[in-house]
C-alpha cells in the first residue's frame, strides 16, 4: 500500500485508549520509567470513564466494619460464579492501595464528617458474606467519580513525561508473522496522517461495546475497538454473551441515573405505587446486584405495571431525599434528570429503564493483564506483546455480572498491575521490533477498502440495523426463539458490510471514514454476543435465557471463547479459576464460603 505515508515512532510501551485503565496504565508505565505514548481517539478527559458516577469499590472500612474478603465473597456471587477467582481476589486485594493511591494523586473524594473518603451503598456489596447488612463500600467524590479520576490521572501522566497522541484513530495491531504484537497503527483524524507505533508492549485499553444496542449509558466512542482489532488479528473474545444493563437509564435518552441515587436512600416503584423490590429481593430490596433489579423492573413492565401512559417504564424516586443530600452527594443527576427529562428531583420521580451499561466480556486475559491466546488446549496461554486492561479485557472479575462500583476499582488495579508486570517483562534497553510490513499492508488494505467503500448502504444505517436487532434479540430476557432469530439476522447485518457506502474519501475529519471504521470495530463485537449467547443453554448473571431458567454449573460453569472470520464465529471454552491466590491458613479466603450456591439477595 504505497499510496500511504507512515510515520514511524519507537517506545516501550503503546497504550491505545485514555479512559481510566488507560490512563492508569499509562502513569503506572511512565513512572517506571518506560519509554510510554498514549494513543486515544478522543481527548483523555473526555473518554467514557467521565461519565461514571457513584464511585469506585474498596474495602476501606471508612463508615463501618468491611474486609478485602467481603468484598471479594460479594464479587464471586455477582459473577454468579462465573469470575475467575485469582483475579477476584487480586482485585478486592489491592484495591484499598489503589484507592489511596489516587487519593494521594489528587483525586478530590467526598469526606465524612472527620475527613476521611465517603463511601455509599452500592448494590450486592454487603458484609458478613452476604449474611449482615448492606456495607458503604462505594468511595465517591458526590456523583462525579470517574471525571475526578480521569482529570487527576492525565495530570499526573503528563508529570511523568508520558507522550500523548490525542484524536489518533488506532486502526488494527501490527503482528509478526510469529504471533508477537509489534505495534499498532493508527490515522491522525486532524491531518489525515497514518502513524505506526512500534513498541515491546501494546496495552488496549479502548473501553466496551455498548454502542453496538440502540440504547446504551455509554458514550457514542464505546464502539469495542480494541476488541475489533482483537478479532481481526485472529484472537478470541470472552464471555461476549455478558451484557450488563444497568436498571436507572432515563426513560428516551438512556442517560445513566447512578446507583449512588439508590445508595442514598432513593427507591424503584410500579404503577400502583408499590416498591416492588421488597417483594423479590426482601433482605437488600431495591440495592440487590443490578442483573437482578433489572429482570424485576422488566417483569413489573411486561406483568402491566410499568408507569406512564404507555406503562413501560418505571419510576425512581429521590424526592423523600433532604434537598441538602442531593445537592451535596447527587448533584450531577439531579441536573441530568431535570436535562432529560424536566423531572425535578426534589419534587418528583424520575422515570426509568433498564438500559445496555457494561460488557463484562471482552479481550480474555491473566489477572496481570497479559491478553490470552486461549483455546480448550491451552486455557492460559499468553499473547506476546500485549495487554488488555478495563471495559476492553476480561480478566475475568466480573464473570456473568459486574457489581456497581467494580468497574472503577477494575481500571486502576488491572491498570496498575499491568504497570507492574510490563517493568517485570519489558526492557527498556532493548531495541523495538522491526515492524512487519506485511501486516501493516493488510491494515491498510482494509482502511483503504473502508475509505473508498462505495456499494449501497450508508454506514448509519447498517448501525441502526445492528442496534434494533442487539436490543431486540439479545435483551434483558433471552430466548431459543429470539437468540436464533438473533443470530440469523446479525449475520445478514454482517454480510451487508461488503456492500457499505462512504461518501466523504478524504482522510481529514472524515467522521463518515471514523464511524464506519468503528461499525466495523462494533459488528465482531455484535456477532459475537449474539451467538455466544445462544449457544448458552442456562440463565447465569446477565444471560437471563427464558428456556433455561436456572444456573447449570456442571456444564455450564466455563467461560465462552469466540472467534471471527467475516460474518461467521467459531466457539470454544476454557475453565474458570476456582482457586483464589491466597491460601485460607495464610489470610486468604475459605474456599468453602465462595462455593457456589443459590444467588438470593
Ligand atoms: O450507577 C453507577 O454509578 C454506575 C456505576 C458502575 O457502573 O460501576
Amino acid at each position: 500500500m504505497s499510496a500511504y505515508q507512515i510515520e514511524e515512532h519507537s517506545y516501550d510501551v503503546v497504550v491505545v485508549g485514555a479512559g481510566g485503565a488507560g490512563l492508569r496504565a499509562t502513569l503506572g508505565m511512565a513512572e517506571q520509567g518506560l519509554k510510554t505514548a498514549c494513543v486515544t481517539k478522543v481527548f483523555p478527559t473526555r473518554s467514557h470513564t467521565v461519565a461514571a458516577q457513584g464511585g469506585i469499590a474498596a474495602s476501606l472500612s471508612n463508615m463501618g466494619p468491611d474486609s478485602w474478603q467481603w468484598h471479594m465473597y460479594d464479587t464471586v456471587k455477582g459473577s454468579d460464579w462465573l469470575g475467575d477467582a485469582d483475579a477476584m481476589e487480586y482485585l478486592a486485594r489491592e484495591a484499598p492501595k489503589a484507592v489511596y493511591e489516587l487519593e494521594h494523586y489528587g483525586v478530590p473524594f467526598s469526606r465524612t464528617e472527620d475527613g476521611k473518603i465517603y463511601q455509599r451503598p452500592f448494590g450486592g456489596h454487603t458484609t458478613e458474606y452476604g449474611e449482615g447488612p448492606p456495607v458503604q463500600r462505594t468511595c465517591a467524590a458526590a456523583d462525579r467519580t470517574g471525571h475526578a479520576m480521569l482529570h487527576t490521572l492525565y495530570g499526573q501522566s503528563l508529570k511523568q513525561k508520558a507522550e500523548f497522541y490525542i484524536e489518533y484513530f488506532a486502526i488494527d495491531l501490527i503482528m509478526s508473522d510469529d504471533g508477537v504484537c509489534q505495534g499498532v497503527l493508527a490515522w491522525k483524524l486532524d491531518d489525515g496522517t497514518l502513524h505506526a507505533f512500534n513498541a515491546k508492549m501494546v496495552v488496549l485499553a479502548t473501553g466496551g461495546y455498548g454502542r453496538a444496542y440502540f440504547s446504551a449509558t455509554s458514550a457514542h466512542t464505546c464502539t469495542g475497538d480494541g476488541n475489533g482489532m482483537i478479532a481481526r488479528a485472529g484472537l478470541p473474545l470472552q464471555d461476549m454473551e455478558f451484557v450488563q444493563f444497568h436498571p436507572t437509564g432515563i426513560y428516551g435518552a438512556g442517560c445513566l441515573i447512578t446507583e449512588g441515587a439508590r445508595g442514598e436512600g432513593g427507591y424503584l416503584t410500579n404503577s400502583e405505587g408499590e416498591r416492588f423490590m421488597e417483594r423479590y429481593a426482601p433482605t437488600y430490596k431495591d440495592l440487590a446486584s443490578r442483573d437482578v433489579v433489572s429482570r424485576c423492573m422488566t417483569i413489573e413492565i411486561r406483568e402491566g405495571r410499568g408507569v406512564g401512559p404507555n406503562k413501560d417504564h418505571i419510576h425512581l424516586h429521590l424526592n423523600h431525599l433532604p434537598p441538602e443530600t442531593l445537592k451535596l452527594r447527587l448533584p450531577g443527576i439531579s441536573e441530568s434528570a431535570q436535562v432529560f427529562s424536566g423531572v425535578d428531583v426534589t419534587r418528583e420521580p424520575i422515570p426509568v429503564l433498564p438500559t445496555v451499561h457494561y460488557n463484562m466480556g471482552g479481550i480474555p486475559t491473566n489477572y496481570w493483564g497479559e491478553v490470552l491466546n486461549a483455546d480448550a488446549e491451552n486455557p492460559d496461554r499468553v499473547a506476546p506483546g500485549l495487554m488488555a486492561v478495563g471495559e476492553a479485557a476480561c480478566a475475568s472479575v466480573h464473570g456473568a455480572n459486574r457489581l456497581g462500583s467494580n468497574s472503577l476499582i477494575d481500571l486502576v488495579v488491572f491498570g496498575r498491575a499491568a504497570a507492574i508486570r510490563a517493568g517485570q517483562v519489558v526492557d527498556a534497553g532493548a531495541p523495538t521490533p522491526t515492524l512487519n510490513r506485511a501486516s501493516v499492508d493488510k491494515a491498510l488494505e482494509r482502511f483503504d477498502k473502508l475509505r473508498n467503500a462505495s456499494g449501497a448502504v450508508p454506514t448509519a444505517d447498517l448501525r441502526l440495523e445492528m442496534q434494533k436487532t442487539m436490543q431486540e434479540d439479545a435483551a434483558v430476557f433471552r430466548t431459543d426463539k429470539t437468540l436464533a432469530e438473533g443470530v440469523r439476522r446479525m449475520a445478514a447485518v454482517a454480510t451487508k458490510m461488503d456492500d457499505l457506502q462512504v461518501t466523504d474519501r478524504s482522510l481529514i475529519w472524515n467522521s463518515d471514514l471514523m464511524e464506519t471504521l468503528e461499525l466495523d470495530n462494533l459488528m465482531p463485537n455484535a456477532l459475537t454476543t449474539i451467538v455466544s449467547a445462544e449457544a448458552r443453554k442456562e440463565s447465569r448473571g446477565a444471560h437471563a435465557h427464558e428456556d433455561y431458567p436456572d444456573r447449570d454449573d456442571k456444564t455450564w460453569r466455563k467461560h465462552t471463547l469466540a472467534w471471527v472470520d467475516g460474518a461467521k464465529v467459531s466457539l470454544d471454552y476454557r475453565p474458570v479459576h476456582t482457586e483464589p491466590l491466597t491460601p485460607a491458613d495464610q489470610g486468604g479466603i475459605d474456599p468453602k464460603k465462595i462455593a457456589p450456591k443459590a444467588r438470593v439477595y
